[in-house]
Protein backbone atom coordinates (compact mmCIF):
# COMPACT_ATOMS: atom_id res chain seq x y z
CA UNK A 1 0.00 0.00 0.00
CA UNK A 2 0.95 3.25 -1.01
CA UNK A 3 2.12 5.60 2.41
CA UNK A 4 0.19 8.54 2.33
CA UNK A 5 2.44 11.98 0.78
CA UNK A 6 2.81 14.40 4.17
CA UNK A 7 1.64 18.17 3.14
CA UNK A 8 3.95 20.90 4.33
CA UNK A 9 4.73 24.38 3.40
CA UNK A 10 7.77 24.66 0.92
CA UNK A 11 11.01 25.94 1.31
CA UNK A 12 13.27 27.64 -0.18
CA UNK A 13 15.67 24.55 -0.08
CA UNK A 14 13.22 22.57 -2.17
CA UNK A 15 13.44 25.22 -5.39
CA UNK A 16 15.76 22.93 -7.14
CA UNK A 17 12.86 19.81 -6.58
CA UNK A 18 9.86 22.28 -7.21
CA UNK A 19 11.49 23.41 -10.79
CA UNK A 20 10.80 19.78 -11.68
CA UNK A 21 7.60 19.73 -11.11
CA UNK A 22 6.77 22.74 -12.32
CA UNK A 23 8.76 22.17 -15.55
CA UNK A 24 6.34 18.91 -15.99
CA UNK A 25 3.10 20.93 -15.28
CA UNK A 26 4.18 23.35 -17.90
CA UNK A 27 5.06 21.13 -20.52
CA UNK A 28 1.26 19.36 -20.16
CA UNK A 29 -0.27 22.91 -20.16
CA UNK A 30 1.46 23.96 -23.08
CA UNK A 31 3.59 26.72 -21.05
CA UNK A 32 6.39 28.28 -21.83
CA UNK A 33 8.98 27.21 -19.39
CA UNK A 34 11.70 29.37 -19.05
CA UNK A 35 14.07 28.18 -16.31
CA UNK A 36 16.00 31.19 -15.17
CA UNK A 37 13.05 33.50 -15.28
CA UNK A 38 10.81 31.18 -13.57
CA UNK A 39 13.46 29.95 -11.29
CA UNK A 40 13.66 33.28 -9.94
CA UNK A 41 10.20 34.36 -9.59
CA UNK A 42 9.68 31.34 -7.66
CA UNK A 43 12.74 31.43 -5.17
CA UNK A 44 11.25 35.18 -4.66
CA UNK A 45 7.87 33.66 -3.59
CA UNK A 46 9.25 31.34 -1.21
CA UNK A 47 11.32 33.94 0.20
CA UNK A 48 8.52 36.05 0.35
CA UNK A 49 5.69 35.31 2.30
CA UNK A 50 4.22 38.43 1.81
CA UNK A 51 3.65 37.05 -1.91
CA UNK A 52 1.56 34.57 -1.10
CA UNK A 53 2.31 30.56 -0.72
CA UNK A 54 3.55 27.57 -2.24
CA UNK A 55 2.86 23.73 -0.56
CA UNK A 56 4.18 20.85 -1.50
CA UNK A 57 3.49 17.13 -1.03
CA UNK A 58 6.54 15.14 -0.14
CA UNK A 59 6.70 11.08 -0.42
CA UNK A 60 9.98 10.14 1.18
CA UNK A 61 12.48 12.48 -0.14
CA UNK A 62 10.43 13.33 -3.16
CA UNK A 63 8.07 16.05 -3.44
CA UNK A 64 5.15 14.30 -6.11
CA UNK A 65 2.52 17.75 -5.97
CA UNK A 66 2.28 21.20 -5.22
CA UNK A 67 0.21 24.67 -5.17
CA UNK A 68 0.82 28.26 -5.49
CA UNK A 69 -1.33 30.52 -4.24
CA UNK A 70 -0.94 34.44 -4.42
CA UNK A 71 -2.46 37.85 -3.07
CA UNK A 72 -4.27 39.85 -5.71
CA UNK A 73 -6.70 42.59 -4.80
CA UNK A 74 -10.37 43.23 -6.35
CA UNK A 75 -12.92 44.84 -5.41
CA UNK A 76 -15.47 42.57 -6.48
CA UNK A 77 -14.21 39.99 -4.53
CA UNK A 78 -14.35 42.27 -1.41
CA UNK A 79 -10.38 43.71 -1.72
CA UNK A 80 -8.09 40.78 -1.51
CA UNK A 81 -8.17 37.42 -3.22
CA UNK A 82 -6.62 34.25 -3.32
CA UNK A 83 -5.16 33.19 -6.85
CA UNK A 84 -4.59 29.69 -7.15
CA UNK A 85 -1.99 29.77 -10.12
CA UNK A 86 -0.78 26.54 -10.41
CA UNK A 87 -1.20 22.75 -9.28
CA UNK A 88 -0.10 19.69 -10.59
CA UNK A 89 0.08 16.47 -8.69
CA UNK A 90 2.23 13.85 -10.48
CA UNK A 91 0.62 11.40 -12.65
CA UNK A 92 1.07 7.99 -10.40
CA UNK A 93 -0.05 10.14 -6.92
CA UNK A 94 -3.46 11.16 -9.23
CA UNK A 95 -7.15 10.10 -8.07
CA UNK A 96 -5.50 9.90 -4.25
CA UNK A 97 -6.79 12.92 -2.87
CA UNK A 98 -3.89 14.73 -2.70
CA UNK A 99 -5.43 17.87 -5.08
CA UNK A 100 -8.15 17.98 -2.48
CA UNK A 101 -6.11 18.18 0.40
CA UNK A 102 -3.93 20.78 -1.33
CA UNK A 103 -7.17 23.02 -2.04
CA UNK A 104 -8.51 22.66 1.32
CA UNK A 105 -5.25 23.69 2.79
CA UNK A 106 -5.31 26.75 0.42
CA UNK A 107 -8.96 27.30 1.77
CA UNK A 108 -8.53 27.23 4.81
CA UNK A 109 -4.99 29.22 4.78
CA UNK A 110 -7.72 32.16 3.12
CA UNK A 111 -10.44 31.81 5.39
CA UNK A 112 -7.84 32.37 8.58
CA UNK A 113 -6.67 35.41 6.96
CA UNK A 114 -9.55 37.08 6.12
CA UNK A 115 -9.83 36.30 2.51
CA UNK A 116 -12.85 35.35 1.22
CA UNK A 117 -12.59 34.30 -2.34
CA UNK A 118 -10.27 31.60 -4.07
CA UNK A 119 -10.06 32.13 -7.47
CA UNK A 120 -8.25 30.20 -10.47
CA UNK A 121 -7.75 29.80 -14.23
CA UNK A 122 -8.15 26.92 -16.33
CA UNK A 123 -7.64 25.83 -19.82
CA UNK A 124 -11.26 25.19 -21.49
CA UNK A 125 -10.12 22.10 -22.98
CA UNK A 126 -8.25 20.58 -19.70
CA UNK A 127 -11.59 18.71 -18.74
CA UNK A 128 -9.89 16.78 -15.91
CA UNK A 129 -8.79 19.65 -14.15
CA UNK A 130 -12.31 21.30 -14.77
CA UNK A 131 -14.27 17.97 -13.60
CA UNK A 132 -11.68 18.18 -10.39
CA UNK A 133 -12.88 21.84 -10.14
CA UNK A 134 -16.12 21.12 -10.32
CA UNK A 135 -15.97 17.85 -7.94
CA UNK A 136 -14.80 20.61 -5.16
CA UNK A 137 -17.49 23.72 -5.66
CA UNK A 138 -15.52 25.89 -7.83
CA UNK A 139 -18.08 28.04 -10.13
CA UNK A 140 -17.10 28.86 -13.75
CA UNK A 141 -17.50 32.57 -14.75
CA UNK A 142 -18.01 32.53 -18.80
CA UNK A 143 -15.22 35.40 -19.23
CA UNK A 144 -12.07 35.29 -21.36
CA UNK A 145 -8.44 35.61 -19.63
CA UNK A 146 -6.61 38.71 -21.84
CA UNK A 147 -2.92 39.69 -21.25
CA UNK A 148 -0.34 41.90 -22.71
CA UNK A 149 3.13 42.91 -22.50
CA UNK A 150 3.65 45.85 -20.03
CA UNK A 151 6.78 47.44 -22.86
CA UNK A 152 5.00 49.36 -25.52
CA UNK A 153 5.89 47.53 -28.73
CA UNK A 154 8.37 48.91 -30.92
CA UNK A 155 7.32 51.35 -33.15
CA UNK A 156 8.08 49.52 -37.20
CA UNK A 157 11.44 51.03 -38.38
CA UNK A 158 11.21 53.41 -41.58
CA UNK A 159 13.09 52.42 -44.55
CA UNK A 160 14.88 55.30 -45.56
CA UNK A 161 16.26 54.85 -48.98
CA UNK A 162 18.64 57.28 -50.29
C1 LIG B 1 -6.36 18.12 -11.59
C2 LIG B 1 -5.46 17.44 -10.56
C3 LIG B 1 -4.71 18.51 -9.76
C4 LIG B 1 -6.36 16.63 -9.59
O1 LIG B 1 -5.56 16.10 -8.54
P1 LIG B 1 -5.89 14.69 -7.85
O2 LIG B 1 -5.00 14.58 -6.66
O3 LIG B 1 -5.81 13.61 -8.85
O4 LIG B 1 -7.41 14.90 -7.44
P2 LIG B 1 -8.16 14.20 -6.21
O5 LIG B 1 -7.71 12.79 -6.09
O6 LIG B 1 -8.04 15.04 -4.99
O7 LIG B 1 -9.66 14.22 -6.75
C5 LIG B 1 -10.73 14.80 -6.01
C6 LIG B 1 -12.01 14.65 -6.84
O8 LIG B 1 -11.90 15.42 -8.05
C7 LIG B 1 -12.55 14.70 -9.13
N1 LIG B 1 -11.53 14.35 -10.13
C8 LIG B 1 -10.19 14.31 -9.98
N2 LIG B 1 -9.58 13.97 -11.13
C9 LIG B 1 -10.57 13.76 -12.03
C10 LIG B 1 -10.58 13.36 -13.38
N3 LIG B 1 -9.44 13.09 -14.05
N4 LIG B 1 -11.77 13.23 -14.02
C11 LIG B 1 -12.93 13.47 -13.36
N5 LIG B 1 -12.99 13.87 -12.05
C12 LIG B 1 -11.82 14.00 -11.40
C13 LIG B 1 -13.17 13.45 -8.51
O9 LIG B 1 -14.48 13.77 -8.08
C14 LIG B 1 -12.24 13.21 -7.32
O10 LIG B 1 -12.86 12.48 -6.29
P3 LIG B 1 -12.84 10.84 -6.37
O11 LIG B 1 -11.43 10.44 -6.74
O12 LIG B 1 -13.23 10.44 -4.99
O13 LIG B 1 -13.81 10.49 -7.43
C15 LIG B 1 -4.47 16.43 -11.22
O14 LIG B 1 -5.20 15.59 -12.10
C16 LIG B 1 -3.37 17.10 -12.01
O15 LIG B 1 -2.32 17.44 -11.47
N6 LIG B 1 -3.58 17.29 -13.32
C17 LIG B 1 -2.53 17.85 -14.18
C18 LIG B 1 -2.25 19.31 -13.87
C19 LIG B 1 -3.47 20.19 -14.02
O16 LIG B 1 -4.26 20.08 -14.94
N7 LIG B 1 -3.57 21.12 -13.05
C20 LIG B 1 -4.64 22.07 -13.02
C21 LIG B 1 -4.20 23.28 -13.76
S1 LIG B 1 -5.40 24.58 -13.64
Amino acid sequence: MKVPPAIRTARPSDLHELLRLVGAYYRLDRIRFERRTIAGALGTLLRQPALGRVWVAQSRTRLVAYLVLTFNYDLEFGGLEGMITELYVEVRWRRFGLGRRLIDLARSFCHKSGIDTLELQVSRDNRQARAFYKSLGFREFDRVVMAIDAAPAMPAKRVVRS
